[in-house]
């Protein structure tokens, strides 16, 4: 039997904002393996609604506020990570925000305001993220997680400027890996099909996202949070020592349908 043993590893996971956050599916996944979590989450107003998840964890987490909008709180977060453990295995990068007006309609409606930001935040701040966590993965390598969304290749009208994001989120991967690949660092990002969020219900067409993947994707049925928090586990663990740059499809198969 090939149990996976994350004891004695920690994992810093960004993306938590309640109990149906793809984040906290992952970081419950990793905890159960034995990691210690850094949950980073976004401001003070997320702050007791993340208090309220960590009860049940296995190992005490540490909670720091970092908002990815400023390269200095992640330094800073990172700085802090060091000196209270040291060293970093994984990091998870669950986080994407653009506006709500920008999420409908049409996207050649998009503002140049409301692009920026959705770039900023969902695709951009992947890179800062990776040059301070990376310093603390350089004993023994580390891998590092993004998600994305099909539609950075195929259009899904309603996703528009994310997935202009996405389709630069995933060419960060491919650069990042191939940047700390002989760090023995990598990196990967998990295309996850809809799963019901606070992020996916902003999006008009979710629902409709939602029936159809359900209808055309091969299994015939939508994924699960745990299909994907299971899948970060295995990029997590030495399992995936030889993969990195790919963009892995949690999508029940849909990806490969032509109609
Ligand atoms: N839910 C889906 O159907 C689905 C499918 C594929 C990919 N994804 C991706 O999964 C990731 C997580 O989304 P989710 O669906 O769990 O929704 P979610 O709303 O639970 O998570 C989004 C997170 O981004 C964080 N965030 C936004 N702006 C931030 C900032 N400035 N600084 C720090 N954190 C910030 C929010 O606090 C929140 O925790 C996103 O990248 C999303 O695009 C979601």
């Amino acid at each position: 039997m090939y149990a996976i043993d994350l004891s004695g590893q920690n994992a810093v996971v960004f993306g938590v904002a309640n109990q149906r956050s793809i984040a906290w599916s992952i970081a419950r996944t990793l905890d159960e393996a034995g990691a210690t979590l850094v949950l980073a989450y976004q401001n003070e107003r997320l702050r007791s609604s993340v208090d309220k998840l960590v009860g049940g964890l296995n190992n005490e987490p540490l909670l720091v506020e970092c908002d990815v909008s400023e390269d200095a709180n992640v330094e800073a977060m990172f700085k802090q990570v060091e000196t209270e453990l040291g060293h970093v295995e994984t990091v998870v990068h669950s986080i994407a925000f653009a506006n709500r007006d920008d999420l409908g309609g049409r996207f050649v409606d998009t503002g140049r305001d409301g692009f920026r930001l959705a770039l900023d935040i969902s695709a951009y701040s992947l890179v800062p993220v990776v040059r301070y966590a990376a310093p603390l993965m350089s004993e023994n390598g580390g891998s590092v997680l993004t998600l994305t969304f099909m539609a950075s290749t195929k259009v899904f009208p309603g996703y528009n400027v994310m997935g202009t994001a996405k389709a630069a989120l995933e060419n960060e991967v491919r650069q990042l890996a191939s940047d700390l690949g002989r760090d023995n660092i990598r990196v990967n990002a998990i295309s996850a099909g809809p799963l019901d969020t606070l992020s996916s219900r902003a999006i008009s067409n979710y629902r409709d996202m939602k029936r159809v993947h359900a209808e055309r994707s091969p299994m015939g049925r939508n994924i699960t949070h745990d299909e994907v928090a299971n899948t970060a586990l295995f990029l997590s663990s030495g399992m995936a020592s030889g993969i990195t740059g790919v963009v892995l499809h949690v999508d029940t198969g849909y990806h490969i349908m032509g109609i």
